[in-house]
């Protein structure tokens, strides 16, 4: 009976263990991404190299306080000019020195700014650092940055795929419409997280960010730009009721400030 009990209980404790390494395994792969709001993330690779992207936070109503300042940063990825992608980048690199990587005529308005390691690439390149691997992609979307009564040029808007160390891939889409080529992003890169607009309005809505979810093929996918601001419409109930018809994707809802590992 003793021995019978025993080995219930190590059978279960076992399998428990296997349980919780599949689950902790199950998503970023030893990375840890956290949502700070609007379609701002900070990326921690499974080495510990520090990412930001579209680091909007001090402006950022959703950020939680204890988030809008950043202490250390290896790489920004700012997807286009506009202020809620834009954000703190100029801040945020002056006090890290962290290498700032946008399509270069966004590239040369920051280094105007005063950043000094910026990174100027364009759509289709691969830029590899700390050995991770970043590929612009399309968007289609409008770029500039505004200041007074001016509009300054800052180049095409992009997406990032940011491939880490692992191989874990994540796609970020920055702001964008719908467009065909999502298809090709899915089947060349193979992100198996998407982060999709789908507040509407600017972006995509929660109808148009499933057809996107289809066409990437991820394994998760999590909304971002919705709610931040009140002509963003496009609700997470939406999309996460519309989502049912990609049964092959898993929606995260992250609240700002929370982290998937
Ligand atoms: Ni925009
Ligand atoms: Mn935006």
């Amino acid at each position: 009976m003793k021995k019978m009990t025993l080995m219930v209980w190590v059978v279960g404790v076992s399998l428990l263990m296997i349980s919780t390494l599949i689950f902790a395994e199950e998503i970023g792969k030893g990375a840890k991404i956290t949502y700070l709001g609007h379609s701002a993330f900070r990326v921690i690779s499974p080495k510990g190299v520090i990412l930001y992207i579209d680091p909007f936070l001090s402006g950022n109503p959703k950020t939680p306080p204890d988030m809008k300042t950043v202490e250390r940063a290896d790489l920004i990825l700012v997807t286009h000019g506009h202020g809620d992608h834009l954000g703190d980048t100029v801040s945020i690199a002056e006090k890290t020195n962290a290498k700032v990587v946008g399509i270069p005529e966004l590239g040369r308005y920051l280094a105007k700014k005063g950043v000094k390691n910026v990174i100027g690439m364009n759509k289709g390149g691969t830029y590899t650092s700390h050995g991770i691997a970043i590929t612009m992609v399309h968007a289609t979307h409008s770029s500039s940055s505004t200041e007074g009564d001016q509009i300054i040029y800052t180049g095409d808007p992009a997406g990032f795929v940011i491939r880490l160390e692992n191989g874990f891939t994540i796609y970020h889409a920055g702001d964008t419409g719908l467009f065909g080529d999502m298809k090709l992003i899915g089947e060349l890169y193979r992100p198996e997280l998407s982060l999709l607009p789908i507040g509407s309005h600017y972006t995509m809505d929660p109808k148009e960010a499933t057809s996107a979810a289809k066409l990437l093929g991820s394994k998760y996918v999590i909304p971002m730009h919705y709610g931040t601001f009140p002509v963003l419409t496009g609700t997470v109930e939406e999309f996460l009721k519309l989502m049912k018809e990609v049964p092959q994707a898993k929606v995260l809802v992250l609240k700002p400030g929370e982290t998937i590992q």
